[in-house]
C-alpha cells in the first residue's frame, strides 16, 4: 500500500455509501512511522459529526452506541469507530456496507469485507477528546492514548500493578510532573504492546519492563516480553502536549 498518511487527507466515505451529502471528517493523518499510518479522531462534542457519524454505523455498532450509559463514551465510540469505517473502506477499496468490523476472542477488532478477513491490520484507542487509529497492511499492531488532562489519582496504586520493579523504583523516585509523565509513558507503552498483541486483560504487563533507553528519554526501542518471546515489538511513543500515546507493531521477519 502507498502512503496512507496523504490517501488519508482525501479519504471520504461516498455520500452514495453513507447516504449523505458532502461528507464531514473528524480525522486526519498524524504519524507515518515506517509502514504504519497513525490516524488522529477529534473527538470533541460536535453535534454534526455525531450525527453523521451514527448515520456510518452498521445496526450491532448502533445497538451497541444506545447500550452506552455515558453521553462522553458514546460520542467517542461512535466518532472513532465512523473514522475507522472509513478509513477501512479507503484502504480496502471497499464500500460501508460491505464492510464489518469483528471482534475476536478477546475483544480484538479485526476487517472483513463481504464476508472474507481482509488483509489489514489496524487497531484503536480513544480517550478524552482524542481518539489514534493505527493501520498497516501485515502483522500485529496496537495503539493506546491516555488524554493528560483526565485526573490521575491513584498513580502509586496503578504503578504496583502494572509496573516491573525498576520501573516502580524510577517512578518513586520521580519529582511530581515528571512522574505523571513517567507514568503515562509507560503505561500507553505497555498498554500498546498488550493491545497488538490482542489478548485483553488477561496479559499480565507489569512482567515485562520498557526498555531504559526509552524510560531516559527515547523515542523508540524494541522489546522482547516474557508471553510471547518469538516476537520482536517495535514500540514508538506519540505523545503531544495534550495527550501520551504509543505504538506497538510487529517487527517484519527479515
Ligand atoms: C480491552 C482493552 C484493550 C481496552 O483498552 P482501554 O484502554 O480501556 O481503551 P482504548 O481506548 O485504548 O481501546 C479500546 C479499543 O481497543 C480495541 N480493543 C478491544 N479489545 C481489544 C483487545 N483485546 N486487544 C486489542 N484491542 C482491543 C477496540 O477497538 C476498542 O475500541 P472500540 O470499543 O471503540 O472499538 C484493555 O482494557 C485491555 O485489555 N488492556 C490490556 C492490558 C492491561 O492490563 N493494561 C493495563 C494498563 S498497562
Amino acid at each position: 500500500m502507498t502512503n496512507r498518511a496523504q490517501r488519508a487527507q482525501s479519504q471520504r466515505l461516498s455520500s452514495t455509501t453513507a447516504g449523505y451529502g458532502e461528507a464531514r471528517q473528524w480525522w486526519r493523518p498524524f504519524k507515518q512511522l515506517n509502514d504504519v499510518t497513525v490516524i488522529h479522531i477529534d473527538l470533541s462534542p460536535n453535534g454534526p459529526n455525531e450525527r453523521e457519524a451514527q448515520a456510518w454505523l452498521d445496526s450491532d455498532e448502533r445497538r451497541r452506541a444506545r447500550q452506552m450509559r455515558h453521553r462522553d463514551a458514546q460520542r467517542r465510540y461512535m466518532l472513532c469507530r465512523a473514522a475507522l469505517r472509513s478509513v477501512l473502506c479507503d484502504a480496502l477499496d471497499s464500500t460501508n456496507d460491505r464492510l464489518s468490523i469483528v471482534a475476536g476472542d478477546h475483544g480484538k477488532p479485526s476487517a472483513v469485507v463481504k464476508g472474507c478477513p481482509a488483509p489489514i491490520s489496524f487497531n484503536v484507542s480513544h480517550s478524552g477528546r482524542h481518539g489514534l487509529i493505527a493501520l498497516a497492511d501485515y502483522g500485529r499492531i496496537g495503539v493506546d492514548v491516555e488524554e493528560r488532562t483526565i485526573p490521575r489519582r491513584d498513580i502509586d496504586a496503578l504503578a504496583c500493578r502494572v509496573l516491573g520493579s525498576a520501573e516502580q523504583a524510577e517512578l518513586a523516585a520521580a519529582a511530581e510532573q515528571r512522574k505523571l509523565d513517567l507514568f503515562l509513558d509507560l503505561w500507553t507503552l505497555k498498554e500498546a504492546v498488550s493491545k497488538a498483541y490482542g489478548a485483553g486483560l488477561s496479559w499480565g504487563v507489569s512482567n515485562f519492563e520498557i526498555p531504559q533507553s526509552m524510560r531516559a528519554g527515547a523515542q523508540c526501542s524494541r522489546l522482547q516480553v516474557p508471553q510471547a518471546p518469538e516476537i520482536i515489538w517495535r514500540i514508538h511513543k506519540l505523545g503531544t502536549d495534550d495527550f501520551a500515546a504509543a505504538l506497538a507493531y510487529e517487527e517484519p521477519e527479515r
